[in-house]
């Protein structure tokens, strides 16, 4: 063994691996570079990165604008207190201003996703008390601080719920999943029931303040609604004076083809969180944005809220040249052409193999659902296999990948295909070739019918 791999095996020991068993955080992959669409071990191994790293990494590694600006400023002034401001807070408000959909044009700014959603939590409980209550939905992941694991309907939150999460008045509403539809009904005879059912729950709960939802279900499926699902949850939203929380931490920053995924479907949410792509994971970054409405509440009441890294310099000085940078590569007309080649050849993967029972997506965010049977649609692995310790199928499938060179992020039945928006058509190629080959393993135990793959967002 290596001193550098002994090194490594011993920083494992030392510290907690991140949702894991920790037996199972060992040896990590040790990491040495990345540029573009790729990343390299220190074994000088390149892999594809097929998922954007946490579906993150947007504008690809090694952006030198980026870097350049990061660099500048941690020369210049990395950090200050909140109570002051810098010239990259101007910038970068500036910045979200001219991307941001009109009429969230107020915001506060944090480290992460799961904070973005803590400050939508205070505004929302502060100026809707006293109704408090949150809806969210099964098939969601919203972060893992207090309010992001509990507004998270996926196995992450069973073990903890009664740890130290504990927000209160969290109610879970089924999903808009047309695959697996939860009342058992199908696009379009179903007049969109999972949106009906808000209204139903909204006034059976009383005291509902928010409901929150990422517009395209990220982690937990890719799941894309039908056109009328948001148009219909604005509306329900309105009727019962109940604000609508868009997470848009994953789906932000083009993920999905515009600039935010709300605006696929033209909706306003009152208050929109965001993190990730707004600084193409460069740096740590959380962004909660809200309408005047939801601001003018805080003119004469206390914000009580803040964190000593709210408004970092360091984390700031990445958005406004990231908004730079997508604004060139839209301006290119690459991200629009490769999504669109992208949908095709995964079409054509799924068809090949009996263990794709799902198709779905938008722009650059895929989901392959692994299923037993596509006739069926039994699935290999359910939710709770998650937590138990299972060998997953989609595990089995993206560790087959990773050994070729491709990196995919599996969840329990699904696998994350989310390339940075600045890969190529060839790029896509050489993924997929790979992914080809690793889904054979799901073949092998798969039913062979003559059901073709589900595209069950083809609406
Ligand atoms: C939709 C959504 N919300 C919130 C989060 C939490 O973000 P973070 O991990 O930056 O706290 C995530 C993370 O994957 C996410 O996908």
């Amino acid at each position: 063994m290596s001193d550098m791999e002994n090194r490594v095996k011993e920083m494992a020991a030392h510290s907690f691996g991140t949702w894991n068993r920790q037996k199972n955080w060992q040896a990590p992959l040790l990491i040495d570079d990345a540029e573009g669409v790729y990343f390299t071990d220190s074994n000088g191994k390149r892999y594809i990165d097929f998922s954007s790293q946490l579906m993150c990494s947007n504008l690809g590694h090694k952006n030198k604008a980026i870097i350049e600006a990061i660099q500048k400023q941690a020369e210049k002034l990395p950090y200050v207190a909140p109570v002051f401001t810098t010239e990259v807070a101007v910038e970068a408000i500036e910045a979200l201003r001219s991307i941001m959909p009109a009429g969230l044009d107020k915001f506060f700014f944090s480290t992460s996703g799961t904070e973005a959603n803590d400050g939508a939590l205070v505004m929302t409980r502060q100026s809707k008390a006293p109704a408090f209550k949150v809806i969210s939905r099964y098939h969601s992941y919203h972060g893992a601080t207090s309010a992001g694991m509990a507004f998270t309907g996926d196995p992450r939150r069973w073990p903890v719920e009664k740890v130290r999460y504990t927000v209160d008045g969290v109610c879970f509403a089924p999903d808009c999943y047309c695959y697996r539809c939860p009342f058992g009904q199908t696009y379009p005879e179903c007049k969109v029931q999972c949106a009906r059912y808000l209204d139903y729950m909204i006034k059976e709960e009383g005291n509902v303040a928010a409901i929150i939802v990422e517009p395209v279900v990220g982690t937990n499926g890719r799941l894309v609604p039908p056109p009328e699902y948001f148009p219909m949850l604005r509306k329900i939203c309105d009727e019962n004076d109940v604000l609508l929380i868009a997470d848009e931490v994953m789906t932000g920053w083009y993920r999905t083809g515009t600039p935010f995924a709300m605006q696929n479907w033209d909706v306003l949410p009152d208050i929109m969180t965001t993190a990730k792509g707004c600084t193409s994971a460069y740096t740590p970054l959380g962004i909660t944005a809200t309408t005047k409405d939801v601001a003018d509440f805080f003119e004469d009441e206390f914000f009580c809220h803040g964190h000593t890294y709210a408004y970092h310099a360091l984390s700031l000085s990445a958005v406004k040249p990231a908004v730079q940078e997508y604004n060139k590569l839209i301006g290119s007309g690459l991200p629009q052409r490769v999504s669109k080649y992208l949908k095709e050849k995964l079409f054509e993967l799924a068809d090949k193999h009996p263990c794709v029972g799902d198709v779905r997506g938008l722009g650059h965010f895929y989901a392959l659902e692994i299923v037993k049977n596509r006739e069926t649609r039994e699935p290999f692995d359910v939710k709770a296999d998650k937590l138990s310790g299972k060998a997953l199928m989609t595990a089995k499938i993206s560790g087959d990948a990773m050994k070729n060179g491709l990196y995919v992020v599996p969840w329990y039945d699904t696998l994350t295909i989310a390339p940075p928006l600045i890969i190529t058509e060839a790029e896509v190629d050489a993924a997929l070739a790979i992914l080809d080959k690793a889904l054979e393993i799901g073949d092998q135990d798969a039913a062979k019918t003559d059901v073709p793959a589900s595209r069950s967002t083809e609406f």
